[in-house]
């Protein structure tokens, strides 16, 4: 007889930590706190404030404490610098899993991450029109949307999570100014996810948005901000906790 696992994957998430040099020894206690409250640790991009090597460094030293598999991705703050690739490596070469549109597994769970981009939701959505500006605004979005898909495409489990920094809907970034709307996330990002259903999307970026919303499929999406989960839920740690039911091992 088949021995069945009875608990659930822990997937502790957060985005939006922004460290900066001066964070040096400040978020130890907290990214050690989530490892120890999931089976994994989920970053959805701002990871540093500015995008510096300095910054990544001190975000890899921070993590060390961490003893689960964290995979994360990047946000527009560790561009700021002109070098996401140099974030990604130090983070790489500190063991963590950074998605730019690929997969992977962690404990039967796949996971596709990308960064996504800006552009509007729905009716308020910018289209490829006009000057070549803006078509190549436009085009930014499209390719993060088709990275997006590509990774959902790749998935083989029966659970599945996808990881944005910005929002694939206007659900949870509600509660930030109107005018920055079309800066928070697309929904050309939602497109893919209606194509390839996942368990839950996880993004950052809207500091001050909503926590929860659903995609046109229903599919549940959770903006974790730090700033955004200190501020709604005063006296939790700023990570959210997301439960996946264990895949059972199909035999051969
Ligand atoms: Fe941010
Ligand atoms: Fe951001």
């Amino acid at each position: 007889m088949q021995h069945k696992k009875s608990e659930n994957v822990r997937f502790a998430a957060v985005g939006d930590v922004h460290v900066r040099k001066e964070s040096a020894g400040q978020l130890r206690e907290f990214f050690k706190q989530a490892a120890e409250a999931a089976d994994a640790l989920l970053l959805c991009g701002d990871l540093t404030d500015y995008g510096t090597a300095e910054e990544a460094k001190v975000l890899a030293d921070e993590l060390s404490v961490v003893s689960v598999p964290i995979v994360a991705v990047l946000g527009n703050h560790d561009y700021e610098s002109g070098t996401p690739q140099v974030v990604r490596e130090t983070l790489t070469k500190a063991g963590v899993t950074v998605l730019d549109g690929e997969a992977c597994e962690i404990e039967g769970v796949g996971i596709a991450g990308v960064k996504g981009f800006a552009g509007g939701f729905g009716r308020g959505s910018l289209g490829a029109w006009g000057e070549p500006a803006i078509k190549l605004f436009v085009q930014e979005a499209l390719n993060e949307a088709l990275k997006l898909e590509s990774a959902l495409a790749k998935l083989r489990t029966q659970r599945k999570i996808a990881l944005l920094h910005y929002s694939p809907i206007a659900g949870t970034v509600d509660g930030e100014p109107m005018d920055i709307y079309p800066f928070l996330g697309s929904s050309r990002l939602e497109e893919p996810l209606l194509r390839y259903p996942v368990d839950a999307v996880f993004h950052g970026h809207a500091h001050r948005g909503t926590l929860e919303g659903r995609t046109m499929g229903g599919v549940p999406v959770y903006n974790v901000a730090k700033p955004l989960l200190l501020r709604k839920r005063p006296g939790q740690p700023p990570f959210m906790i997301f439960e996946v039911p264990r895949e059972e091992t199909v035999p051969a």
